[in-house]
């Protein structure tokens, strides 16, 4: 089969289109063949190398995998799977030792086989393409957005780097519920698609202090009343402004986190925390449930997942540039 593969990190030279051997079936897995496969913001850092994270050699890259069913092993219920199912992965293998395209083999390939409690069936009317831009990063939004920061109607929502999977879920998922929601991107046409996408604020950081923005837009926060400032602030970008977007959260407000992009171990300032009492919320991963609410919520039209671009598998080093030089909007997807 067909596949995109790596032997060395590095960068994106190291990646091979190529033709190597299809998987073997495990009697507890279902051969998936594989019609969409999307790229997340770890994909260059798992190339380049994770300190830390054992990444098995050679390697395919891609999370997050939808497909139809072509093959069912001999120990899965013949009740529970059919051939010729439409189905998304559930990227988290247990099983297997971690998360897929992360520490597990991925799906950007021509087929994949995955334990049967890793399938959810794709409801009727969802795409291949929509529904394989969900786990990762809109499952990672949707509990961080929903369950953690338990974010609802009249919440003054601050996203920060909105642009990539997270954020463009961020958007979607706060507008859905009936917040006001102030999106950060760095260059003004993607400052246009987030505006596009639902933000009713867009702040591009290129030419735009964001802080001085939501202090004009929402007031400057107060230690003694509670007004001024977003009642929720996502950052998952880390680095410098880890403490910076302290000047823009509200008294109480909770500022959510699942990631550091920018840095892991940024500067910090105690008093912020205690004199305007906020709640650090981080949050990691999804639930199966996340997955199974996004196919119904993608179903209902209610959200619709940002594609930046749907290519052929082949030129999936073309898509990963634009990640790294972060000339993407939502999700890249590639079809093999
Ligand atoms: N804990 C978890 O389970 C989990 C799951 C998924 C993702 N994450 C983390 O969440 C973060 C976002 O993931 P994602 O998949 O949405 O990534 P992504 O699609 O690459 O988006 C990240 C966004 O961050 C902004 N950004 C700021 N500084 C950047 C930099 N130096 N390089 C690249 N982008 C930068 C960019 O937006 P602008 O250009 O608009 O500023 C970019 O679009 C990452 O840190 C990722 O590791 C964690």
């Amino acid at each position: 089969m067909k596949a995109i593969v790596f032997h060395e990190h590095g960068g994106l030279e190291q990646l091979q289109y190529t033709d190597i051997p299809k998987p073997e079936l495990l009697a507890t897995e279902c051969m998936v063949r594989v019609r969409a496969v999307a790229l997340n913001g770890f994909d260059p850092m798992i190339l380049q190398q994770i300190p830390g994270l054992k990444t098995p050699l050679p390697m395919i890259p891609g999370g997050d995998v939808a497909g139809e069913i072509v093959e069912i092993g001999s120990d899965v219920g013949a009740d529970k799977w059919a051939v010729g199912q439409s189905v998304l992965i559930d990227p988290m293998m247990h099983e297997k030792g971690g998360v897929l395209g992360e520490t597990v083999t991925g799906g950007a390939c021509e087929y994949i086989s995955v334990p049967e409690q890793n399938l959810i069936a794709i409801p009727d009317g969802v795409s291949f393409e929509d529904a394989a831009a969900l786990p990762i990063a809109y499952g990672t939004a949707h509990r961080m957005m929903l369950h953690r920061g338990r974010v609802s109607a009249g919440d003054k929502v601050l996203v920060l780097g909105a642009s990539g999977g997270v954020g463009s879920c961020c958007i979607q998922l706060a507008k859905m519920v009936g917040a006001e929601v102030a999106a950060c991107t760095s260059s003004k046409e993607k400052a246009e698609k987030l505006k596009a996408l639902g933000a009713d604020h867009v702040i591009d950081t290129s030419s735009e202090n964001y802080v001085a923005f939501i202090r004009d837009l929402w007031g400057k926060p107060r230690v003694f009343a509670e007004s001024g400032g977003a009642d929720v602030i996502v950052n998952y970008n880390g680095g410098d402004s880890w403490t910076e977007c302290f000047r823009a959260l509200k008294r109480e407000g909770r500022l959510l986190t699942c990631g550091a992009t920018n840095g892991y171990d940024p500067k910090t300032d105690i008093r912020y925390i205690w004199s305007f009492e906020f709640e650090i919320l981080g949050s990691n991963g999804w639930n199966r449930s996340d997955l199974e609410s996004l196919l119904d919520l993608v179903k209902d039209g209610k959200i619709r997942p940002a594609l930046h671009s749907v290519r052929p598998l082949e030129e999936l080093p073309t898509s990963l540039g634009e990640l790294i030089d972060r000339k993407i909007v939502g999700k890249a997807i590639l079809v093999p």
